[in-house]
């Protein structure tokens, strides 16, 4: 352990001190970073992508995995093939957190051993990213040796920091969240969990405590400095104000279970399951294994994270405990922690106790009927992305399903390349004569197609989803008046508007394209249909969304992209007659 310790440091003191050179102070990191992701926003030409680390939450395995979990990940997914669309090198990282005392019960309930239930578990919520289609690089379960490993060694090199040390302490407790509350919060809720409803009890345990109110004035700083560092700033707001309450030290270990990561040179304790979870983020990049390490060679660039992704519920976690974790081992802090809002149902919270989860098999049906892509689709663009919790409804699906998928997007792409192909026979055509582009009054397409891309590329960087795909939407809808307005059925009568209809066809085919390049993040299945039947073109998100990549002699094929289909029930079955 002392090695493991050792080489912890060198780890660490490496990485903290790739900050300290390039940004010239730890306590500055965050603010810098934060600064260059504002300048990187302002304009395409601008945004330079580094290596790029983006995170989900690790899912509890005492959790069958449902719509939230499927929301957070498609989100980040959606982020990560944005990256990398832009050039980056992204480091995608998900997994699952399998300790705790929950996890122990329900193996007990079923007589299993917990990693026999851990290892059911990790592998549905495994499966859920897979058939989300979830790109990500590596899946961290907390039962891995090298997540162990890396924990002992990072809490050893806390206490060698004096950021941890053994005390007694006495609070409320509860029992399903795993959560210590403070005597006013735990009034504030009646001593009653906010989770499950049910009663908090106090508890009092020898444990070891974090140093937490040692960070009370950076941490103060660094949410009153860096406005973008926690988003939306509902969630900001929240933590100054709950940091104004004065922190206090929190207990890191818990003695009255077994199931977790022990504690070094002290075996009846079990590291928290929090501080364990947390970790996982920068064990997936070898940091507790030290520099000397082939896994941390590879992957240190990445650190620190991007953006870390998750729900409002554990801001607190991520956006103080997690800093000030990373702040007493001297490492810098992530660039951003976004925390989203819930999926709700019918106006109220999904509920074990009202048991109105959409879950995974619900999800699934709506998959089945309306295909992967058209449900990332909704969930991005109806989804909580900001700091309002957004209600489920198979009637929007079907509504924007309908409206934006078939009749917008699948529409305008299958009105498109069937006149290609009644026109052209299939063959895209120049929009220039004579070395000049061929205009249509009131439409510069290639000018309002570009001011689209900036604004879903701004949108991208800061994560709205929404925003994105409407201004992709704009692109499409834009094409639809064009063809009304300029009419080519009508010029393709009169054999000297042969140039026009050439132009006309050409710029409605790469606007569209366009848009579907900014799409794809959302939808990389549909859109690679696009591809094959016209192409999305070469090279980055930028190079592709700049006018003229479709090039004259392409052969396009007639696409018929989104099917109309009936709607479903809430349940995501088949309506009754
Ligand atoms: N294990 C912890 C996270 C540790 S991260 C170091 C945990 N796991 S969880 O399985 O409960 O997942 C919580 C996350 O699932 C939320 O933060 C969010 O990302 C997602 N969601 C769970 N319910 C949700 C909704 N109703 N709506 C949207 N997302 C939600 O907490």
């Amino acid at each position: 352990m002392a090695s493991a310790a050792r080489a912890t440091r060198r780890g660490i003191v490496a990485l903290g001190r790739a900050a300290v050179d390039a940004r010239s102070g730890r306590r500055r990191s965050a603010v810098a970073a934060t600064r260059s992701n504002a300048r990187a926003t302002r304009g395409k030409a601008a945004r330079a992508f580094g290596p790029t680390y983006v995170t989900t939450p690790i899912y509890y395995v005492n959790d069958q995995p449902h719509i939230g979990h499927v929301y957070t990940s498609t989100v980040a997914d959606a982020y990560a093939r944005y990256a990398r669309a832009r050039g980056a090198d992204v480091f995608f990282l998900t997994g699952t957190d399998e300790h705790g005392l929950k996890v122990e019960q329900s193996a007990d309930k079923r007589g299993i051993e917990p990693q026999a239930l851990a290892d059911e578990n990790s592998q549905k919520f495994r499966d859920v990213m897979t058939s989300y289609d979830i790109s990500f690089d590596d899946f961290i379960r907390t039962t891995d040796a090298r997540h162990e490993r890396q924990v002992r060694a990072l809490v050893e090199a806390l206490q060698e920091r004096d950021a941890v040390y053994l005390g007694q302490f006495e609070g409320w407790y509860d029992e399903g969240q795993e959560e210590y509350y403070t005597e006013s919060k735990a009034k504030e809720l009646d001593y009653k969990s906010p989770i499950s409803g049910k009663d908090m009890v106090r508890s009092s345990e020898e444990n070891y405590y974090f140093r937490l109110s040692k960070f009370q004035k950076e941490l103060e700083a660094l949410h009153a400095d860096n406005p973008e560092f926690l988003t939306p700033s509902a969630r900001r707001n929240e933590m100054i104000q709950r940091l104004n309450e004065g922190l206090n030290d929190v207990p890191i270990s818990r003695t009255n279970f077994k199931w977790g990561i022990k504690m070094p040179e002290d075996e009846k304790h079990v590291i928290y399951v929090w501080i364990d979870a947390l970790m996982n983020y920068i064990t997936a990049i070898g940091v507790g294994d030290g520099k000397d390490d082939a896994v941390y060679s590879e992957r240190s660039k990445y650190w620190p994270a991007s953006v870390h992704i998750m729900a409002k519920e554990i801001s607190w976690f991520h956006s103080v405990i997690w800093p000030a974790l990373l702040m007493a081992l001297d490492l810098p802090l992530p660039q951003r922690v976004h925390a989203h809002a819930f999926w709700i149902r019918e106006g109220r919270k999904m509920s074990k106790s009202l048991g109105n989860f959409v879950d995974l098999a619900c999800m699934d049906r709506f998959k089945e009927h309306y295909g992967l892509d058209a449900i990332r689709y909704y969930l991005a663009v109806e989804g909580p992305i900001g700091a309002n919790d957004a209600n489920f409804s198979a009637d929007r699906v079907q509504e924007i399903y309908s409206s934006d998928l078939v009749n917008t997007l699948g529409n305008s792409v299958s009105r498109t390349t069937a006149m290609v192909n009644k026109y052209f026979d299939g063959e895209v055509q120049s929009e220039e004569l004579n070395g000049a582009r061929v205009t249509f009054e009131n439409w510069d397409m290639p000018a309002r197609t570009s001011a689209c891309v900036e604004d879903a590329l701004k949108a991208y960087d800061k994560l709205d989803l929404p925003r994105a795909a409407a201004a992709a939407k704009q692109i499409i809808m834009d094409v639809d008046v064009f063809i009304t307005e300029t009419e080519p059925f009508r010029m393709a009568k009169d054999a000297s508007k042969r140039a026009e209809l050439s132009a006309c066809l050409y710029q409605c085919l790469e606007s569209l394209r366009i848009a579907c390049v900014l799409l794809e993040p959302l939808m990389p299945n549909k859109m690679a249909e696009f591809d094959a039947g016209v192409g999305l073109g070469e090279g980055t998100m930028d190079e592709r969304t700049t006018w003229g990549g479709l090039k004259p002699g392409t052969k396009v094929q007639k696409l018929a992209l989104f099917p109309r289909v009936e709607g479903l029930n809430e349940q995501g079955e088949p309506m009754k007659a």
